[in-house]
């Protein structure tokens, strides 16, 4: 057990710094083919918004995934970071004042905070569009078919049926709460969606049968749920130093979260059986399965 977390933590902090160092060097100042000039300031506010730690998750089990199915691993990793910039620019969004008006995020000032709210608008459109350039560009070097697949299933994850749907959700709940299934669904929406896509986004760079993609797929979304019990009950039991985020504002907002709804010890409870069910998932495949495995019990017991 110990030896397992170690050789996670290991493996979690080396594959973070990988993405970070292929992250910084596509969002250079230098212009792509087809493009004209990259804005300096433009270019910065999205550097502020992606290069800025982060625990990068989704990137680590997009490879991981891939990893467990026999997929090329440098394509694994340029779909990670395409998965990664649209998660950035779903954080850049989040915090505007439009939408929870946060300060802080990753330990320093957001983006509009750092820049200005325009900036960070387009910030956020950016690094939104590049997730998809990254995908379809020549240097990721996958059959068509497949990259059509990732485009395919991503912009149904980030879009209205996934991500910006929970997301216009999660602002609703606000003003009318929901019982626990339309918060579960929003949950599922706003954070589970992109989760599900970095796991099944392994199967899909591994061009595996559909039956592993399935598997995959209850796998992310069961990580995704308990993501964002973990995220709503460190809201509550955390600070910001340790988050680097502000805390506490979930319930002064009326956010609609299962915390809010059934208190701290049944979504611990709930927490650990949703843990269970994603870790019994990939048992079929033994040990290979471990690091992801491992990844379910991060993401319960993580502290920021
Ligand atoms: C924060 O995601 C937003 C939610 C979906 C709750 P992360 O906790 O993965 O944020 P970073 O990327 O590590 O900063
Ligand atoms: C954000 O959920 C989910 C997305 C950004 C899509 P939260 O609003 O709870 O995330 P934090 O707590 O600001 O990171
Ligand atoms: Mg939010
Ligand atoms: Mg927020
Ligand atoms: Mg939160």
């Amino acid at each position: 057990m110990t030896d397992a977390k170690t050789a996670f933590e290991i493996r979690l902090r080396q594959s973070a710094a990988e993405t970070g160092a292929l992250l910084s060097s596509l969002l250079s100042d230098t212009p792509l083919s087809d493009e004209t000039t990259r804005p300096a300031h433009l270019m910065a506010a999205m550097r502020h918004g992606s290069l800025n730690g982060g625990k990068r998750l989704r990137p680590f089990l997009v490879r991981e995934s891939a990893a467990l199915l026999g997929g090329p691993a440098d394509a694994a990793l340029r779909v990670g970071v395409a998965l990664e910039c649209l998660h950035c620019y779903s954080l850049i969004h989040d915090d505007l004042p439009a939408m929870d008006d946060d300060d802080l995020r990753r330990g320093q000032p957001t983006v509009h905070k750092a820049f200005d709210e325009a900036t960070a608008i387009l910030a956020g459109d950016s690094l939104l569009t590049y997730a998809f350039d990254i995908i379809a560009a020549p240097e990721t070097m996958l059959a068509d078919r497949l990259k059509t697949e990732l485009v395919l299933a991503l912009a149904r994850a980030a879009g209205p049926g996934g991500m910006a749907g929970g997301q216009a959700l999660d602002l609703a709940a606000e003003k009318s709460p929901p019982d626990e299934a339309g918060i579960t669904i929003l949950q599922a929406m706003k954070t589970g969606a992109l989760l599900r896509f970095a796991c099944e986004a392994g199967a899909i760079i591994a061009g595996s049968e559909p039956e592993h993609r399935e598997r995959l797929r209850l796998f992310g979304q069961k990580i995704g749920l308990a993501f964002q019990l973990a995220d709503d009950l460190l809201d509550l039991t955390s600070d910001a130093a340790t988050m680097g985020k502000a805390t506490g504002k979930d319930a002064g907002r009326g956010k609609g979260t299962l915390v809010a709804l059934h208190g701290i010890t049944w979504a611990e409870g709930r927490l650990d059986v949703l843990t269970k069910e994603a870790i019994e998932l990939l048992a079929p495949y033994g040990e290979k399965a471990s690091i992801l495995q491992e990844t379910a019990r991060f993401i319960a017991s993580r502290e920021n």
